[in-house]
């Protein structure tokens, strides 16, 4: 019997969000989503990694969780604790670390353990899609902050803070994308970071730092973490493997104190996540993520380029933006009378996908002309070609780009 045959809508329980669509494939042109560059996958590391490890514990896939118990395979975590002491300035043990089906289910740990339908959290005011559908779904209230060159602005934070406290609100944690911001690409410098702990410590509130892109930095310098600066606590840590290696792994990992561990372990329903990947990723990564991680950036930064120099061509001054300093996005203000969901829906007919930027923003007005394109995964021609057919779209639909600089180049699309 097939779920049609058999009516289930009067049985479903009340609230559920919308039914997800039905996936048609890709798009020709695809800027969306945080997808990874297909050429950078480290696919032969990853095929001896697999070989080696499996030859040598695969035995242990007989028991959950390995023979790791429930944090994670333990040379991952050990992996990750070496890594994060190296780049990050991050001191814990591997018992301070959880392994995580990908940094959504961070997320999704994170506010199982803190928010309750009604609660209040500070938000940068352009982030990630994926944190501000959750904090919907759950019935909390996210107060964006807006952002400058560096990222959260602490005037508006501090400001938000005292408001909030004059109305005897606390809000259970400030969310931040500090180093390679999604999706506006900033850094928040040493000096913004330390003086943003002061802040939400002299507030009571802790700070929620996702630090997902910080590998893939141009000149692979980044500020310590912050939860690495801290010296009262209150930071909790996330990251992920799907930026530096591949997001159909789904890894990802949450670093804080053993006490607020143990109760997001108690959450995770899953009896682990993913084994296999697990252990590949520890095999790899041991010996490799440190050569791997900057030739990623390399190519990434190429690809920024190409995106760069088409919007140029074809959309000229129209298209604004701040080159970002890694990453895999680029965050563009068209102008005024762009309306990037209508722009967006017109061209996904015409094979282009893009992301909207009200769809990343607690503040739809501010970003109904922006958008977010990622250039990681198309090719550097189908970067021409679908920036090539954005402008014509957006010229078809806006008026805008007025004029088309190059168009002898697109003949014979
Ligand atoms: C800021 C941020 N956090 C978390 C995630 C979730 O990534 P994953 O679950 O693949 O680790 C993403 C994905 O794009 C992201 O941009």
């Amino acid at each position: 019997m097939t779920s049609e045959s058999f009516d289930f809508a009067p049985l479903l329980r009340p609230g559920l969000p919308p039914s997800a669509a039905k996936w048609s494939g890709f798009p020709k042109y695809n800027f969306t989503g945080g997808n990874n560059d297909a050429e950078q996958l480290p696919r032969d590391g990853l095929i001896a990694a697999a070989t080696a490890v499996l030859r040598r514990e695969g035995r242990t896939l007989a028991t959950y969780g390995l023979a790791s118990g429930p944090l994670g395979y333990r040379p991952l975590r050990e992996f990750l604790v070496a890594k994060l002491a190296r780049d990050a300035g991050i001191t814990c043990s591997k018992d301070e670390v959880l392994i995580t089906s990908g940094s959504l289910q961070a997320i999704d740990l994170v506010n199982g353990v803190l928010l309750a339908p009604g609660d209040t959290v500070l938000i940068e005011q352009e982030t990630y899609q994926g944190a501000l559908t959750r904090l919907a779904r759950l019935g909390v209230k996210p107060v964006g902050i807006p952002l400058d060159r560096e990222g959260l602005r602490l005037d508006a934070l501090a400001a938000a803070l005292d408001n909030l406290k004059g109305r005897n609100i606390r809000p259970k944690y400030i969310y931040t994308i500090p180093t390679v911001q999604n999706p506006t690409g900033t850094i928040m410098g040493e000096e913004r970071r330390r003086e943003l702990l002061r802040l939400a410590q002299a507030h009571g509130v802790p700070i929620f730092e996702d630090d997902c892109y910080a590998d893939l930095i141009w000149d692979g310098r980044r500020p310590p973490a912050l939860y690495a600066m801290t010296r009262h606590g209150g930071v909790i840590h996330i990251g992920s493997f799907s930026k530096s290696i591949a997001p159909a792994l789904r890894v990802g990992y949450i670093v804080t104190g053993w006490d607020m561990l143990a109760r997001m372990l108690a959450l995770k329903t899953d009896a682990g996540s993913g084994a296999l990947e697990q252990m590949v990723l520890a095999e790899f990564c041991t010996p490799y993520f440190a050569e791997h991680v900057p030739r990623l950036a390399r190519g990434l930064r190429a690809k920024l380029d190409t995106l760069m120099a088409a919007l140029a061509e074809q959309f000229g001054t129209a298209a604004e933006f701040e080159e970002p300093p890694g990453g895999i996005f680029l965050w563009i203000k068209l102008p005024d009378q762009v309306d990037t969901i209508k722009l967006g829906q017109a061209a996904l007919a015409a094979g282009v996908a893009i992301n909207p930027g009200p769809e990343w923003s607690t503040d739809k007005a501010y970003a109904k002309s922006r958008m977010r394109l990622c250039f990681a995964s198309p090719s550097a021609d189908e970067i021409r070609h679908g920036v090539a057919t954005l402008a014509e779209v957006c010229r078809g639909e806006f008026g805008v780009p007025v004029r088309i600089a190059n168009v002898a180049q697109r003949a014979g699309m």
